[in-house]
């Protein structure tokens, strides 16, 4: 027996179930969009069907059966939350649960009648934003960062318009910004105009669950362009009167809150650690498919993940306790669950 697989038995020794807080689904695989970069449209997995109803409650079932309680969270992802038409029935139930519900969409298919239902059960919205809806130029890069034609991306537009006058604002309404190559130099416009809007910012780093290689560069930046990056944006901040925020990854000023107390359900009912993990660790018609899954090696080592295991630049890091090693998903992909995190852009940030 390897190193690792006697550390992960020891861990299993520890009944780790009551590390499961929050859940991810993806409701429907359904989409309008082809991002360039997005995990879905890499692996080839939108338009290929939707959940029930039904199983997307025996997942709250399963899930409270296995630690004794309901789910904290559960995000709702696709493909389009909006384009599942179970959403409202889906909300209602996970409302009436305790369990708090999060739409992540490109809300290109919203109706002001839903974003008001939303609005009015307080439900968390993340949409996607890459640019400053002001600047008419930036609209073909708007439309080339969704895949899609001017017009579709001219509608997610106006659909911020739709969430806002339904009341959304932050910290119910966050904007989220994937960068890549094409739209990185943008960055710090489109966080001044969701400052001054009242709209939450999130700028997500491209991760990858496969090995990062040629084609990862061809759409994603490298870490030094991301680190000059950061300091165009603290100086929105500061010309905002705001104070210099903690740079942690990989939400650039946010560390991930799921990787080690979360579980993704996918369409087909394979069940995964987090999105853009390649992993599948049970299927939901397995027996005991939520212990299989969260008792699994790969979540066993994400557990049981410290500094002084983790590779570099997150082995010398004095960050690591606020961020734990960046995107998971993206060191695993290396093939070594205890990799670093190599896309940080914090070692280029303190040498420059
Ligand atoms: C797959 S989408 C599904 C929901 C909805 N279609 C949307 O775009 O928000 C869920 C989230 O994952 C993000 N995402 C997609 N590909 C990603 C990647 N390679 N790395 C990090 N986040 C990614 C999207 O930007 C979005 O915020
Ligand atoms: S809208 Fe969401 S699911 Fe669709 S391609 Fe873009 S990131 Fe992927
Ligand atoms: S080096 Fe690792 S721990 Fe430090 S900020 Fe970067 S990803 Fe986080």
């Amino acid at each position: 027996m390897n190193e690792l697989n006697k550390l992960s038995r020891r861990y299993d020794e520890q009944a780790p179930r009551a590390g499961l807080k929050y859940g991810i689904i993806e409701v429907t695989t359904r989409c309008q969009c082809a991002c360039p970069g997005c995990y879905m449209v890499r692996r080839d997995s939108l338009n290929k069907g939707a959940v029930p109803l039904a199983r997307a409650v025996r997942v709250l079932d399963m899930c409270r059966d296995y630690t004794g309680c309901e789910l904290e969270t559960m995000d709702l992802l696709g493909g389009d939350p909006l384009l599942w038409p179970h959403l409202k029935a889906y909300c209602t139930i996970l409302l009436k649960r305790g369990i708090l519900p999060w739409v992540f969409t490109n809300m290109i298919a919203i109706t002001p009648e839903m974003a008001r239902w939303l609005f009015e059960r307080q439900v968390h919205i993340t949409g996607k934003l890459n640019i400053n809806p002001d600047n008419a130029e930036a609209m073909p890069l708007q439309a080339e960062m969704i895949g899609q034609r001017l017009g579709i991306a001219k509608k997610m537009l106006a659909a911020i318009s739709i969430f806002t006058d339904a009341g959304y604002r932050q910290p119910l309404f966050r904007l989220q910004n994937l960068i890549r190559r094409s739209n990185i130099s943008l960055v710090p416009d489109y966080y001044r105009w969701c400052l001054q809007h009242g709209v939450g910012t999130d700028l997500e780093l491209m991760a990858s669950g496969e090995p990062i290689d040629q084609e990862y560069f061809r759409i994603a930046p490298n870490p030094e362009e991301l680190a000059a990056m950061i300091q165009n944006v603290q100086a929105v901040r500061a010309e905002c009167g705001l104070p210099e925020a903690d740079v942690l990854m990989p939400h650039v000023f946010g560390a991930c809150p799921f990787f080690d107390k979360g579980l993704y359900f996918a369409v087909d009912g394979s069940i995964r650690a987090c999105s853009n993990s390649s992993v599948t660790l049970a299927n939901l018609d397995d027996p005991d498919p939520i212990r299989k899954a969260y008792e699994s090696p790969l979540i066993c080592n994400r557990l049981k993940l410290s500094q002084a295991v983790v590779g570099e630049p997150c082995r010398s890091c004095d960050r690591w306790e606020r961020c734990r090693g960046g995107c998971r998903a993206t060191a695993e992909g290396t093939g070594d669950p205890f990799g670093g995190y190599m896309l940080c852009p914090v070692p280029h940030l303190l040498a420059g």
